[in-house]
């Protein structure tokens, strides 16, 4: 199974959704995760040093040049029943439409969980990134419950199959909102909480995973 996360604002939280979204279902899983970084940061969102060697986007400019198993061998473990897919040095991630969807959809019973990044109309998105976030199975849309979010989500490149809603206090927009404006679920509502920034500025997300954030999630995949 697939699972995207995106954003359609900078900011929202999305690495830390897909970090703990697949650390979550590590656990969970015998048959193991593997955590797909096409927006750069998730090493250091998971507190692991960036593995060496070329990645996703050296891997998406040879195209098909590349033996099937080639993206298999990329992979470095990040935790117990976790591998992580790191995106590595290389210019803007463009692959043909659906070439990486179908490379991690033949990931056999593993869960990948892949972090989307930014997409939007006027964004300088990683293109590649597009066709995974529209075609996962399950498709998450990371966003604070803000007006200005959601006017960019309803234009969006891709339409989720749920929501998982970063909420501040104070907001005046809430879940049912959010849901009647998208049209998708809110499959996961997780709070502000200076503890998850914490662990994350410590590395400390893998190792120790701040129990609102595995909590929040458990529905969400
Ligand atoms: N639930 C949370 N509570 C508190 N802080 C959070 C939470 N989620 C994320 N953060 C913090 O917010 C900042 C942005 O998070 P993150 O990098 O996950 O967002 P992003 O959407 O991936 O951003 P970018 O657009 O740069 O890719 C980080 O400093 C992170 O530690
Ligand atoms: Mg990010």
């Amino acid at each position: 199974m697939v699972v995207s996360c995106w954003s359609v604002k900078g900011g929202s939280g999305t690495t830390v959704v897909a970090a703990a979204l697949a650390l979550v279902l590590a656990r969970r899983h015998d048959a193991g995760t593997l955590v797909v970084d096409l927006a750069g940061d998730l090493s250091a969102a998971l507190g692991v040093p960036d593995p060496p060697g070329p990645g996703v986007a050296r891997w998406a400019e040879a195209r098909g040049d590349l033996p099937a198993d080639a993206l298999g061998r990329l992979e470095s473990p990040v935790a117990d029943g976790l591998s992580l897919l790191h995106r590595g040095e290389g210019g803007a991630l463009v692959t043909e439409a659906g070439e990486l969807l179908s490379a991690l959809l033949a990931m056999d019973d593993r869960r990948v969980v892949v972090d989307c990044g930014t997409l939007g109309p006027d964004d300088g998105h990683v293109s590649g990134s597009i066709p995974v976030a529209a075609g996962a199975e399950v498709s998450l849309l990371v966003t604070r419950p803000c007006y200005l979010a959601l006017r960019r989500a309803v234009a969006a490149p891709v339409t989720p199959t749920g929501i998982v809603l970063v909420d501040e206090p104070g907001r005046a927009l809430d879940r049912t909102d959010v849901e009647s404006v998208l049209g998708a679920p809110v499959v996961a509502e997780l709070r502000l909480d200076p503890g998850v920034a914490r662990a994350v500025d410590a590395g400390l997300l893998a190792s120790r995973l701040p129990r609102q954030l595995s909590r929040a999630l458990q529905g969400a995949a």
